[in-house]
């Protein structure tokens, strides 16, 4: 089928190389020129395991093409719309202006019976707007919302847990549902879930989803506390919690929380609409949700105050970790960066590493100090924080080796990744967040 992606950012760009992968013609616009000629030549402007294959296999074919001129969508059965929706400059809702911008500039390009697939995660009632926007084109507005997940995004694509087809009642509707599950075919012979919903549902689905998973990781963090407060480990409560099958040990994972491009706007947002749509108390669970998840941030740096005996003014301290989490390079909303910014902002001497986000990293806060190897970052520190379990510092990182190279054997476990019996059998003073 011929397919247009509209917007190649993180969502974008992955579905067109994916969609191509499976056998579509597929064309990906966006307005940033340099962006477009990165991907025309191979090339992912953002780190994503597998993308880069996926990107050289769909242009050898000639299967997979990238343009800035929207007019090149023409002709296309399906268009995807997979811009962003970040968060409006001074409050919590979703900023529209690249979904409708982008809807504007299409419509003289639609032709009757094109479907236009939204996938960018919008505020429910969008999808009802957009559908008007487009009336007289003849073409039918679905909802398909993304649920992938950074530095997995490829093969959530491919192999997805569930499809979400959302369309308003009537032929038109139903014929385009039919469109997209010949789109997703292969994956729905594979016995993928084809769920058929109104539009409104399937965006709900997508807000919901974040909202879950936002509030499954603050409760385990606030857990965190209660065990901080009473001397239990929340490892040890997470694991014990998570076999039980009704709740499940993933997203049980403590530490500084959540961030990211997605899930933090997404919670507000999902709020600012409920609030919008009168329905504040249904959302209220969601402020506190997003307060214990920045409350973790500040734990983390009492943690190194306290274990530097109240002062880091001077004092050098790695910081092993910019990207929100690992297999990304991702520095928006990163807790990891966020730790690293404060710690600098007490007058410490921060030298950040990541294996993949310091380029980020050093464009967004250029007054933090950077190490492109880690054990240049942990050379001469006084104290070592892990803010993204990398399997660099989870995995890879020996005490023994550290302790040769630090100047105090101080770690602060800010993900509680680490096996805290090794690092204090190597002499070091291990402390996690909500761990004894
Ligand atoms: C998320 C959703 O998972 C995805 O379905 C949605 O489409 C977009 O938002 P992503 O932002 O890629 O995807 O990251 P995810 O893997 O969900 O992690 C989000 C944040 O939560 C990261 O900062 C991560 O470190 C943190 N996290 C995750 C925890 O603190 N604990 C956990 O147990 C899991």
């Amino acid at each position: 089928m011929r397919l247009s992606v509209i917007g190649c950012g993180y969502l974008g760009a992955v579905h067109a190389a994916a969609m191509a992968s499976i056998g579509h013609d597929v064309i990906g616009i966006d307005v940033d020129e340099r962006k477009v000629a990165a991907l025309a030549a191979g090339t992912a402007p953002f780190f994503e395991p597998r993308l880069e294959e996926l990107l050289a296999d769909g242009l050898a074919s000639g299967r997979l093409t990238f343009s800035t001129r929207l007019e090149d969508a023409a002709g296309s059965e399906v268009h995807f719309l997979a811009v962003g929706t970040p968060q409006i400059p001074g409050g919590h809702a979703a900023d529209l202006r690249y979904v409708d911008a982008a809807v504007d500039a299409l419509v003289p390009h639609l032709r009757p019976g094109d479907v236009l697939a939204g996938k960018s995660t919008v505020p429910v009632g969008t999808a009802a707007r957009l559908a008007e926007q487009i009336d007289g084109t003849g073409a039918t507005l679905v909802w398909n919302p993304e649920f992938l997940r950074e530095g997995w995004a490829v093969h959530d694509t491919l192999t997805p847990d569930r499809l979400v087809v959302g369309a308003a009642a009537g032929e038109d509707g139903d014929r385009a549902v039919e469109v997209l599950r010949s789109v997703y075919r292969s994956a729905v012979d594979a016995g993928t879930p084809f769920l058929v919903t109104d539009l409104a549902t399937a965006e709900l689905v997508k807000g919901a989803a974040n909202a879950f998973l936002a509030t499954k990781i603050s409760f385990i963090n606030a857990m965190a506390e209660i065990a901080e407060a009473s001397g239990a480990d929340v490892t040890l409560l997470a694991d014990a919690l998570g076999y039980d099958t009704r709740i499940g040990r993933r997203y049980l994972g403590s530490g500084i929380g959540f961030g990211g491009g997605c899930l933090p706007k997404d919670i507000r947002a999902f709020a600012a609409r409920a609030e919008e749509l009168g329905r504040s108390e249904s959302v209220g669970f969601l402020r506190e949700v997003d307060s214990i998840n920045l409350r973790r941030r500040d734990r983390a740096v009492q943690l190194v105050v306290d274990a530097l005996g109240g002062l880091v003014f001077g004092r050098r301290i790695a910081v092993l970790g910019a990207a929100f989490k690992p297999f990304s390079d991702d520095i928006r909303d990163s807790p990891a960066l966020d730790v690293a910014v404060r710690l600098r902002g007490l007058g410490a001497d921060v030298v950040v590493t990541d294996p993949a986000a310091i380029d980020n990293a050093q464009a967004a806060h250029p007054q933090l100090g950077y190490a492109r190897e880690r054990d240049d970052a942990l050379r001469e520190a006084d104290a070592v924080v892990v803010v993204t379990e990398w399997d660099e510092y989870r995995r890879d990182l020996s005490p023994v080796l550290a302790g040769g190279l630090v100047r105090g054997r101080v770690i602060i476990d800010g993900r509680n990744c680490l096996d805290a019996a090794a690092w204090r059998a190597a002499g070091w003073q291990y402390h996690g967040m909500g761990r004894r």
